[in-house]
């Protein structure tokens, strides 16, 4: 929730306080000044903002009227009765946005934010897969553009993927387009899986012995598969009490080597209400910085080498420039957003 300061005074005094000891001082008087102008821009506007949990810690903490995963945020968007959707995250972020508002404006303060996943997939290609595989329901990872969720049949997050697939009980279902998560949430709800680019021919009943229940793609988060099993066994040496925790977008082996895996909220929830001396987060960096301001008490270690550079592209002069400009609208053509809708309303109503 957005720090309710009315002048740059209070707003440094209150920013000083959260996040004194991970922002150079110098710099959060700057901060300030831009967040009182966005928060004034907001009201006058009547706008909301939607900050994703990997938005860096004076923008997270000065100006979203609420931050989240992206199920939480999905699900603000869905609720609110404000005239303008100012989303602080990636593109596709915003496009669910505008798929649950077609009659509200919808603005990312960045011209491109993209995004791996989303890039690693058509709508061609989901067509093409239901050539190949014919009644197989579509499952989409968020991350995708709106004209892909239009050629799916439910999506999901990171917060209810589990859940989501769980849904369909043990039929075979198309999961895409995030490889390392489809053989995450496989493994876990002990589906076969196999990724169509690589044996076509091998799927379920092809009289070879093995059912596929779970059929994948190849796409993969440029930030998430960088983590590697030594990058854990690294800290551990040093930090024998560490507790690992993985975004479900990482590597298999990666998230078998962690103690917790989950969404970006699943994350922050589980060290807010644990009690670890110390947390190693394998996620976007920022993030970490967040929990750490909101629990002073407990070390966070992270790999800051690795960055997103799509969420790194949103900062409080590009938030207020999308206030004082209204850019950059996100628009949706309304054959694909109707279909898209029923998607997503799926997403958010599970989990
Ligand atoms: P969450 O939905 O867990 O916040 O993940 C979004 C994302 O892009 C992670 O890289
Ligand atoms: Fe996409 Fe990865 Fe960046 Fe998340 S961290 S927005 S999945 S590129």
């Amino acid at each position: 929730m957005a720090f309710n300061a009315q002048t740059v005074d209070d707003m440094f005094k209150i920013m000083v306080e959260r996040l004194g000891k991970i922002v150079p001082e110098a710099e959060l008087r700057y901060k300030a000044e831009l967040a009182v102008e966005v928060n004034r821009l907001k009201q006058e506007k009547n706008a909301v903002i939607l900050g994703h949990n990997y938005m860096e810690p004076a923008l997270y903490y000065s100006v979203p009227d609420y931050t989240g995963d992206s199920l939480g945020l999905a699900r603000e968007a869905a609720r609110t009765d404000k005239d303008i959707i100012v989303f602080c995250g990636v593109r596709f972020m915003a496009e669910t946005a505008k798929i649950l508002n077609p009659e509200k404006t919808v603005l990312l303060p960045s011209p491109k934010g993209g995004c791996s996943l989303a890039e690693s997939i058509t709508a061609a290609d989901v067509r093409e897969l239901r050539k190949q595989y014919p009644g197989v329901p579509v499952v989409t990872y968020v991350n995708t553009y709106a004209d892909v969720k239009a050629e799916s049949d439910i999506c999901c997050t990171s917060g209810n993927a589990k859940q989501v697939v769980e849904s369909f009980n043990d039929q075979t279902i198309i999961f895409l387009p995030d490889e390392f998560m489809a053989k995450n949430i496989a493994k876990e709800t002990g589906k076969q899986i196999i990724l169509p680019t690589k044996n076509p021919a091998k799927l379920k009943n092809s009289g070879e012995g093995v059912e596929y229940r779970m059929i994948g793609w190849s796409g993969k988060c440029e930030v998430h598969e960088k983590f590697t099993v030594e990058d854990i066994i690294n800290v551990r040496r040093q930090f024998p009490d560490v507790v690992v925790l993985a975004h479900l977008e990482c590597k298999p082996e990666v998230i078998d080597a962690a103690d917790y895996s989950g969404s970006t909220t699943g994350m922050i929830k589980y060290v807010e209400t644990t009690q670890a001396p110390r947390y190693l987060l394998l996620t976007e960096c920022s993030m970490g910085d967040n929990i750490a301001a909101a629990n002073p008490h407990k070390e966070m270690l992270r790999l800051c080498s690795i960055r997103c550079p799509h969420m790194n592209e949103i900062t409080l002069e590009q938030t207020r420039d999308s206030l004082l400009y209204n850019r950059y609208v996100i628009d949706v053509p309304e054959d694909i957003r109707r279909r898209a809708k029923q998607a997503v309303d799926r997403m958010i109503a599970i989990g």
